[in-house]
């Protein structure tokens, strides 16, 4: 089957009604498009869940603060299609913002507290943008599983939570970060790391490892404050800006005081006082 590009909203509607209607599994894979590895791996997560597959690109400008990178945001169109037609993709979904937000758009999809700490507290309506959006594609596709990677683990607990709370018949899955080999976080922002910033960004990677390896080797429980601040230096002596570093249970997102099963750290960086990376990761893991 040869992959379709569809821009308007009501024809991905009505394809994704058709195709309920002959009995196929959906997934859908929600994206910002600068497709790399790590979207790669979640259409890849959506074949063996469905047999049918829609890729969305969209980046939604509802999600960006007024000083932030919406129009610097790397968008690379063709290549992202020829990407994705190679790991079966039926449909790319590509509406405008027009599309999308018509003159006179107004509801707004806000999930509560889920929403208000780490990313949220430095991006103030961020994930109202995400959830309002996601709804939108939910909507629109009608999947039965949507898949979202684990790198934004924020917004991967605040859609599964609206997800809850709204009713949407669709399964949310969580898939694995996928790393660069020196351990980066594959992220489409990476694009903006220029010479020395590369290096500096693993900083982050370094956090977590070291963190890791203290959880493994410690013979007591480890509290949160000593992981935090390790985070702190080590992120200072490569010349980053923590925005935040903060030991969370995995599921309410609650800062924990000291490390156990759900524990995750996750840790928001500034590379060269403009890149903005994230990275997290569990901190009880088989690693030795
Ligand atoms: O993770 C992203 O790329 C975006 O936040 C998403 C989920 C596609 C919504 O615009």
């Amino acid at each position: 089957m040869e992959m379709k590009i569809i821009q308007s909203p009501a024809e991905m509607q009505l394809q994704a009604h058709t195709w309920k209607k002959e009995g196929m599994q959906i997934a859908l894979v929600p994206t910002m498009g600068c497709l790399h590895a790590g979207h790669l791996s979640l259409m890849r997560k959506a074949a063996e869940n469905a047999d049918r597959i829609i890729a969305s690109i969209f980046v939604n400008p509802i999600q960006f603060g007024p000083h932030e990178d919406f129009d610097a945001y790397p968008r690379q169109f063709q290549a992202d299609c020829d990407l994705a037609e190679k790991e079966g993709v039926h449909v790319i979904f590509c509406p405008d913002t027009k599309g999308m937000y018509p003159h006179g758009f107004q509801t707004t999809v806000s999930v509560g507290t889920l929403s208000q700490g780490m990313c949220g507290a430095n991006r103030p309506g961020h994930f109202d943008g995400v959830a309002t959006v996601v709804s939108k594609l939910l909507h629109l596709t009608s999947p039965d599983v949507a898949i979202f990677g684990e790198k934004d683990f924020q917004q991967l607990a605040i859609i599964r939570q609206m997800v809850r709370d709204l009713n949407f018949p669709a399964t949310i899955v969580g898939a694995p970060i996928v790393r660069e080999e020196d351990g980066l976080a594959m992220s489409s922002r990476n694009k903006y790391l220029q010479g020395e910033m590369r290096t500096q960004a693993l900083c982050l990677y370094r956090s977590i490892q070291s963190a890791q390896k203290k959880v493994a080797h410690e013979q007591q429980v480890v509290a949160a404050d000593t992981i935090i601040e390790a985070t702190k230096k080590t992120v200072a002596e490569a010349g980053g800006k923590l925005e935040y570093a903060v030991v969370i249970n995995e599921h309410s997102l609650q800062a924990e005081t000291l490390v156990g099963s759900s524990s995750v750290l996750a840790i928001a960086v500034k590379i060269g006082g403009v890149v903005r990376l994230i990275d997290n990761s569990k901190l009880f893991t088989t690693m030795k």
